[in-house]
């Protein structure tokens, strides 16, 4: 079986082609970072318009680098929601298009579902059923029960900002640039994570539920009233580990709850340095078993897309061609 994803909920526009027997056989990510930078953040009519202006040649790209005719495709699996409309709908009516024009099935995939399972699309053996999945990216920081394929019980959420969307505005705050996740990771690395005691939102209530709108303010108050004696590395550092602390609590506190004993940490701010050695050491000490993707397929790929439906496909659990997207679809 072989599949071609694609992933355009966001500013990533991206296709992967991946085959049951050898896995990735590509996997394309265009992103548009340099553009957005300018304006400090994603401006959506901006981002759907590049992705038409792109969608083809990534699309072309992928199929070329894997070696696969169209005509040897099975199947397009493309992210239906959540995101941004406009750019959804540049995706999901390509595939769908292409999908039509071929006579091939078009496979609906939730953006979150296929962050859940990124880290498995490089790895023999996933863990099997019951695990807890911690998504944290730009758009969503959430933590879920994965009971099944398609079952799905969400533990927590943020009542506000997304981890992501802490370090970006975080970031802005700091002069470091659009998005700011990676900025601060290197920053960090410098700084002493004690230097200054952020707020941890929400921690040890006993609720799985997260809040970094706080932490943000905090750190905006720090710098407003530190003026020019403000080491940035230790700013960094610090809110860094606020972050992180409430995250592996959190996690942690789940996979106890619910007597797992697997834990998944997927999305975009998972490829941060900080919160994947955390989580690692946790992890061992605990008897715990961790997944947690690659870097490159912690931020929107169309390789986690692929990956869900090919085991769709495979589960023979195929929808029609009906539909458009699911702009607030949930897990
Ligand atoms: O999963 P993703 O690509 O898009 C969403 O679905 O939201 O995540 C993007 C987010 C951004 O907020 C970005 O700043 C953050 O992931 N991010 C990081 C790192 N790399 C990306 N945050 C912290 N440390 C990183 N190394
Ligand atoms: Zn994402």
């Amino acid at each position: 079986m072989i599949v071609l994803g694609i992933e355009s909920s966001c500013d990533e526009t991206a296709a992967a082609v991946l085959s049951g027997e050898s896995g990735v056989l590509s996997n394309i990510v265009y992103s548009q970072e340099s553009t957005h930078a300018r304006f400090g953040g994603i401006v959506p009519e901006v981002a759907s318009r590049e992705h038409l202006a792109v969608i083809s040649t990534v699309v072309r790209r992928a199929l070329a680098e894997a070696d696969v005719e169209r005509s040897s495709l099975d199947a397009v699996a493309a992210t239906r929601g959540p995101g941004l409309v406009g750019s959804l709908l540049v995706g999901w009516s390509f595939a769908r298009a292409f999908a039509l024009g071929r006579g091939l099935p078009l496979i609906g995939v939730n953006h979150l579902e296929g962050h859940l399972f990124a880290p498995f699309v490089t790895i023999e053996t996933p863990p099997p059923f019951p695990f807890v999945a911690l998504i944290v990216s730009g758009g969503h920081t959430s933590l879920y029960l994965a009971r099944d394929f398609g079952d799905y019980v969400l533990l927590g959420r943020t009542r506000d900002d997304a981890a992501g969307e802490a370090f970006d505005k975080v970031a802005k705050m700091m002069g470091l640039g659009y998005p700011g996740g990676r900025a601060i990771d290197a920053l960090a690395a410098e700084g002493d994570p004690r230097a200054v005691a952020f707020p941890r939102g929400m921690k040890g209530r006993g609720r799985l539920d997260f809040s970094f709108s706080g932490l943000k303010t905090a750190v905006k108050l720090y710098l407003e009233r530190s003026g020019g004696s403000v080491v940035p590395a230790d700013v960094a550092a610090s809110f860094q580990e606020a972050v992180v602390d409430v995250l592996v609590s959190k996690a942690f506190d789940a996979v106890e709850a619910r007597s797992v004993g697997a834990l998944v940490v997927t999305g975009g701010v998972a490829a941060n340095s900080g919160l994947r050695r955390r989580m690692e050491e946790e992890a061992r000490a605990r008897g715990i078993r961790l997944y947690c993707p690659p870097p490159a397929l912690c931020t929107d790929n169309a390789a986690m897309i692929g990956w869900v439906g090919l085991r769709r496909l495979e589960a023979g659990r195929l929808p029609g061609l009906s539909g458009g997207v699911e702009a607030r679809l949930l897990l």
